[in-house]
């Protein structure tokens, strides 16, 4: 069979220019082995499980979780890590994909569970060196340095630790697959065979997983299907935090993040994320406000930054960073129709401070605020934030979770909270900030 590289699409015959993804050039000749690798254990797990369970025969013991050690991973994961499961770290090379898995051995080892670190890109001494700036390491962790997964699988039988990280999935090969490790057959047969083991023998199993640079899993896009979680480790190489996002979970919610910090022995959780992502808030200037975005169950300030000057070419040139590209258009329609701001012969730059990405559209209300700001040129109060979300008309409707939010502002010192007026009851009794409802956009840029 051929197979895209970029993709995993898989073809009978070659083609030039791959159907699923479009790109050129990526298709390769696999040999594909049906059936026979992963019989064996398929069959001794079928003898157990080949009658249908009702739900109250099954004991939800073994589903007990153990604690990484990390809260701000325990919460990406659901809670701790579930015994058996298959988890997946991607990310950029060097964000500390590996530093992040060594440092959660050692937490698991020091909690007195058997641990197996295989290496395929790294020799016992590299992996010794970082270890060092990482702390103390006790002898429930065990290092092997293997790129034959048949090897591996042996030692894991032999030895059944309780958690086991594959670094990298790439680096991986089965032997009865003659494609070269990194192809998408051998990323897909060692994941399968992780996949049984896990299941098989109820160890709980990191892989970690090189990322292209379109930012997905490099290999199939089946990588993704067939694990249980899916973690991304990104943020900014040249910014010293790192963000975890769950972007699949069996076993919890998909929208928690950790947040990290790289220091010079390991990675450090960041417990309180808005604070520092406002750390380098510039105090008095125009076009720069605070918000507040739901991360999960957890709220967050951040810092939105819009720049807007005079266009000296006869096309607009309009730049986001961290945030939807047509959001900021559309908002910036939005102030040229229905609050009369000629930003039509303007450039427009807006910038979440810090190189987070957000989604959600409770905070469009602080990028209409920002962008206005600029475009006045007149700062707005430092001590103020604004919630909401905008509608085409330049209504602003409400958000959820309105008091966490406004519970958040008031805890790192925000005197003035701009929020939908729909939300406004729902808040109005908290005392030592002042709540402002507001109806639209132009009303909002009237008040401050
Ligand atoms: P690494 O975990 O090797 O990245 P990945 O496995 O995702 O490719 O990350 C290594 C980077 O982190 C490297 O640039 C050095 C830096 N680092 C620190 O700053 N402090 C530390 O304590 C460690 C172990 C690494
Ligand atoms: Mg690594």
């Amino acid at each position: 069979m051929f197979f895209c590289q970029n993709c995993g699409f898989e073809s009978s015959k070659w083609m030039g220019q791959c159907p699923g993804c479009r790109q050129w050039n990526t298709f390769v000749e696999e040999q594909v082995v049906t059936g026979s690798i992963s019989k064996g254990i398929k069959k001794t797990q079928r003898e157990e499980e080949n009658r249908p369970w009702s739900l109250s025969e099954i004991s939800l013991e073994e589903e007990d979780r153990l604690s990484t050690g990390m809260q701000e991973l325990d919460r990406v994961l659901g809670g701790g890590l579930v015994r058996g499961s298959l988890t997946l770290v991607g990310g950029d090379p060097g964000i500390g994909k590996s530093t992040l898995l060594l440092q959660v051995c050692r937490n698991l080892s020091l909690d007195e569970k058997e641990v197996l670190y295989v290496s395929g890109e790294e020799s016992l001494k590299q992996i010794k060196i970082r270890a060092n700036r990482i702390g103390e390491f006790n002898g429930y962790l065990k290092l092997l340095c293997e790129n034959s997964l048949g090897t591996v699988e042996e030692v894991m039988r032999r030895t059944k630790p309780d958690v086991v990280v594959i670094d990298s999935i790439q680096t991986m090969f089965h032997e009865s697959i003659s494609s070269a490790p990194g192809s998408v057959s051998q990323v897909r047969e060692a994941t399968g065979v992780l996949l049984q083991l896990a299941k098989g023998l109820n160890i709980s199993i990191f892989i970690v997983g090189h990322v292209t640079k379109e930012g997905t899993v490099a290999g199939p896009r089946v990588l993704e299907h067939m694990v249980d979680t899916v973690l991304y480790f990104e943020g900014d190489r040249h910014a010293s935090y790192r963000i975890l996002r769950g972007v699949k979970n069996r076993f919890g919610s998909t929208d928690e993040i950790g947040v990290f910090e790289m220091a010079s022995e390991g990675l450090k959780e960041v417990h309180n994320p808005s604070e520092f992502m406002l750390s380098g808030k510039p105090e008095g200037e125009s076009g720069s406000i605070v918000v507040c975005s739901m991360e999960g169950t957890r709220p967050m300030l951040l810092e939105i930054q819009a720049l807007v000057c005079h266009s000296s070419f006869g096309i607009p040139r309009r730049q986001t960073i961290g945030t939807d590209f047509n959001r900021v258009n559309l908002l910036i329609a939005v102030l040229e129709k229905r609050v009369g701001l000629t930003l039509g012969n303007c450039d427009a730059y807006v910038n979440i401070a810090g190189g987070i990405r957000i989604q959600e559209p409770a905070v469009d209300l602080g990028i209409a605020l920002a962008l206005a700001s600029s475009f006045k040129n007149k700062p707005i109060d430092d001590k103020t934030i604004a919630i909401g979300e905008v509608g085409l008309s330049g209504e602003v409707r409400g958000v959820s979770m309105i008091q966490a939010r406004v519970q958040e502002a008031k805890k790192l010192g925000f005197t003035t909270c701009i929020v939908p007026s729909v939300n406004r009851d729902a808040v109005k009794n908290m005392d030592g900030i002042k709540i402002i409802g507001v109806k639209s956009v132009g009303e909002a840029i009237g008040i401050l």
